[in-house]
Order: structure tokens, then sequence, then C-alpha cells
């Protein structure tokens, strides 16, 4: 593991970060029905966290020496809200893979400053994918 493959990481992660935000900013404005106006509540309340953790990893892929990415991963078509609700929750569950592996990366180049930002991310993504879950269980 090197530096470059930990900024590669970190660039995906900002990828999807900015998929969440495109993604939260679409859902929220397409929701519809009688449960409209709380889900477009929740997606944009949601968006507020994605855009720290995208500042953050701009910011850290910068002074890692490398060049944040302006490209969001595509955002996934929805027909309905129960659609945008299971997208959602998957893309809260792939994060947090990504993030895991990336907290073993950091460590291994011994950036324990890292791991621990990144383990409050993973905090607030575990929170994200469990509303999405007791959304979806209703
Ligand atoms: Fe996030
Ligand atoms: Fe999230």
């Amino acid at each position: 593991m090197d530096k470059k493959t930990l900024i590669d990481g970190l660039n995906h992660d900002l990828a999807g970060e900015l998929q969440a935000i495109v993604m939260y900013i679409h859902y929220a404005a397409a929701a519809t029905g009688v449960e409209r106006l709380e889900l477009a509540e929740f997606f944009e309340r949601e968006i507020q966290d994605e855009l720290r953790h995208a500042l953050f990893l701009a910011n850290k892929i910068t002074a890692l020496g490398g060049t944040p990415t302006d490209e969001p991963l595509p955002v996934p078509k929805a027909k309905n809200n129960q659609e945008m609700i299971k997208n959602v929750l998957d893309a809260e569950v792939r994060t947090i893979a990504a993030y895991s592996e990336r907290v073993k990366q950091a460590e291994e180049i011994g950036d324990l400053g890292l791991s621990n930002d990144l383990q409050d991310i993973i905090s607030d993504e575990t929170r994200h994918k469990e509303e999405a879950e007791k959304l979806l269980r209703s």
C-alpha cells in the first residue's frame, strides 16, 4: 500500500460523496405522494453531512499531494419513492464498506488522524443507512 493507492481510494470516496449530494438533491425534489414532504426533508437533511464529507476528502486529497475529482459517480434512476430509498440504502452500504477499507489503508501508512476522521464519517453513514432501513420497514 502506497500513498497513491490511498489517494485513488479517497478520490473514489469523493466521487461517491458528490454522487450522494446530487442524488439527495434530485430525490428530494422528485419525491411524490402523501409522504413527499417528510421524504424531501429526510433527503435534504443528509445533504449537509455529505457536503461536509466531500469537503473533508477534497482537502485531504490535496494535502496528500493529489488532485480531488470533480466527477460524481452516476446517480441511479428511481421510478418511485420506494426505489429512491432503496438506492440510498445501497449507496450507504457501499460507502460504509469503502470507508472501512480506507481506514485500514490510512492505518497502514500511519495516518491515524485520517483513520479517526474516516471513522467519524462511518458513524454518519451508518446513521444514514439505519434511517433508510427504518423508512423501508414502515
Ligand atoms: Fe458521506
Ligand atoms: Fe451518507
